[in-house]
């Protein structure tokens, strides 16, 4: 079904998330009939442009990030007619005013009903000037259904996100109010609940009495690129721990919720970050978190720069740019089984997986005395590769005795044919049907920072934990011995 006609308006529609992922989702929304004809995309950001240029612009992202090619004249010049640009200043309420006219002639010409759909592409600290700006220009008063789509990242940590929220919240009540974590749009993370709920296999197993630990891994290739500025004082902890890590690790983790709704997700989810054993201390932080930062490497034959020598970063930066945890949910379905979560920039392969170790079986007379049994996984591969697999023991065939692990895999994006939706043309969609299952609830958003806070903390007042890896690598040892000590090991990823 297509989505109700609205206004989308997008601020920061000169920067880089426009251009890689808004424009090319819009695009393919269209393409997909996920968009009838009554709807507009309003440009706006402080340059000047006409809608032509814009449009062109529009054109050049499809053509280089969408998975659909503008290639049908016809089909582009139609959708390229509800794309407008005007340059505004964010701080000046006559701007504004400025585009609720334009707004009302949009209405008229594309026959929408009012609705407006904000998208803020913005830096945090101006969520709340514009969003009081929409209001005093006159944004909010047409007939329809108004509502907010907020990037990340929502604050620096709890007390700077409660001041955006306030503020936020004097213009727009929570349900209209749409924070952007874009991995919830992922398929194979939102796939989580259904290979959960939907097999006999799983769920009854899903527990501290069959699960021996859960290991998460979000691994990059890239370094910080241009983002030295911002990531400086972010990151890893900030940029992928806070929202992404946390975000997936409640997926893994929820109860069943009793409907399929959003409400009634997102409850279980807050109950997951309620339970999360908080590092009180400074040794706490110590014994169960490592962070590294990289230093100069080699990646495929390609010498790579330390991240202190990389633009926009200071010289004796101790911003962090990899980290794993050690993290438990204290309930009753997950007590003593430990969520080992790591992530990292400048690691050897570009993946995020979610592993399931089963317990071993009971030490028996048939196998464990003449064999190392492995333990059973289920992995879901998130991306770049999208799929499950799960491991399990066969005897090796020829032989008697030799038993082996062997894989059984499901590989969604090996299938032919298959062009699965990216995480914006999921999340766009959704927001403006109204959606917001796949959108973080404020309590969400603050019990996460509450606990990423106590390790942040930990990390200012000292700084000597911090372990340089070469770039190319997998990252400090220490966080090898975060699982060793247990009597596990990370399971290398494919
Ligand atoms: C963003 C982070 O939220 O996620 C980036 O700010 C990171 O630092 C990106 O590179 C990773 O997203 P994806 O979808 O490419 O895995």
């Amino acid at each position: 079904l297509p989505a109700s006609g609205a206004v989308y308006y997008l601020f920061g529609a000169t920067g880089d998330l426009a251009k890689r992922k808004l424009f090319p989702a819009l695009f393919s929304l269209y393409k997909e009939g996920k968009l009838a004809e009554d709807f507009a995309v309003v440009g706006l950001a402080r340059r000047s442009r006409t809608d032509e240029q814009f449009q062109a612009e529009v054109y050049e992202s499809i053509n280089e990030f969408c998975r659909y090619k503008a290639d049908d004249a016809e089909l582009w010049n139609r959708f390229a007619q509800h794309f407008v640009y005007m340059s505004l200043d964010i701080n000046d309420v006559e701007g504004f005013r400025e585009l609720t006219r334009l707004s009302e002639k949009l209405d008229e010409r594309f026959d929408i009903p009012g609705n407006r759909l904000f998208y803020l592409a913005l830096a945090p600290e101006l969520f709340g000037p514009v969003s009081f700006n929409l209001r005093d220009g006159g944004l909010l008063e047409s007939k329809g259904w108004h509502r907010v789509v907020i990037e990340k990242p929502f604050g620096y940590d709890l007390p700077s996100a409660q001041k955006l929220n306030d503020q936020i919240n004097q213009v727009f009540k929570e349900e209209e109010i749409f924070r952007i974590d874009h991995y919830l749009g992922k398929e194979m993370v939102q796939n989580i609940e259904v290979i959960r709920f939907a097999n006999a296999f799983f769920e009854p197993l899903w527990n501290n009495k069959h699960i021996a630990n859960v290991q998460i891994t979000l691994s990059e290739t890239v370094g910080v690129e241009d983002r030295g500025g911002y990531y400086d004082k972010s990151g890893a902890l900030r940029d992928m721990g806070q929202n992404h890590m946390l975000q997936m690790l409640t997926m893994i983790a929820m109860e069943p919720p009793s409907r399929l709704h959003g409400e009634d997700i997102r409850d279980e989810k807050v109950k997951v970050l309620r339970s999360l054993r908080q590092y009180e201390t400074f040794e706490d932080v110590r014994k169960n978190v490592v962070r590294g930062q990289y230093s100069e490497g080699v990646h495929k034959g390609k010498p790579l720069p330390g991240y202190r020598q990389e633009e926009s970063v200071a010289g004796d930066s101790v911003t962090e740019t990899y980290f794993a945890a050690k993290v438990a949910v204290d309930n009753f379905r997950w007590a003593g089984v430990p969520f080992y979560i790591r992530t990292g920039k400048r690691l050897p392969v570009k993946t995020t997986e979610v592993v399931i170790e089963f317990q071993n079986m009971p030490n028996n007379v048939l196998f464990a005395s003449r064999h190392n049994l492995a333990p059973n996984l289920l992995v879901i591969r998130v991306n770049p590769m999208e799929g499950i697999y799960i491991k399990i023991n066969a005897k090796q065939p020829g032989s008697d005795t030799q038993i082996q692990p062997v894989a059984m895999e499901f590989c969604q994006s090996c299938q032919v044919g298959i062009n699965t939706p990216e995480a914006y043309e999921r999340l766009i969609y959704d927001a403006a049907r109204g959606d917001s299952t796949y959108f973080t609830r404020w309590d969400e958003v603050s019990h996460a920072w509450a606990f990423v806070d106590k390790i942040a903390a930990a990390w200012h007042d000292d700084t000597s934990d911090i372990r340089p890896y070469p770039a190319g690598s997998w990252g400090p040892t220490e966080a090898s011995d975060l699982l060793k000590q247990d009597g596990f090991r990370w399971w290398p990823v494919n």
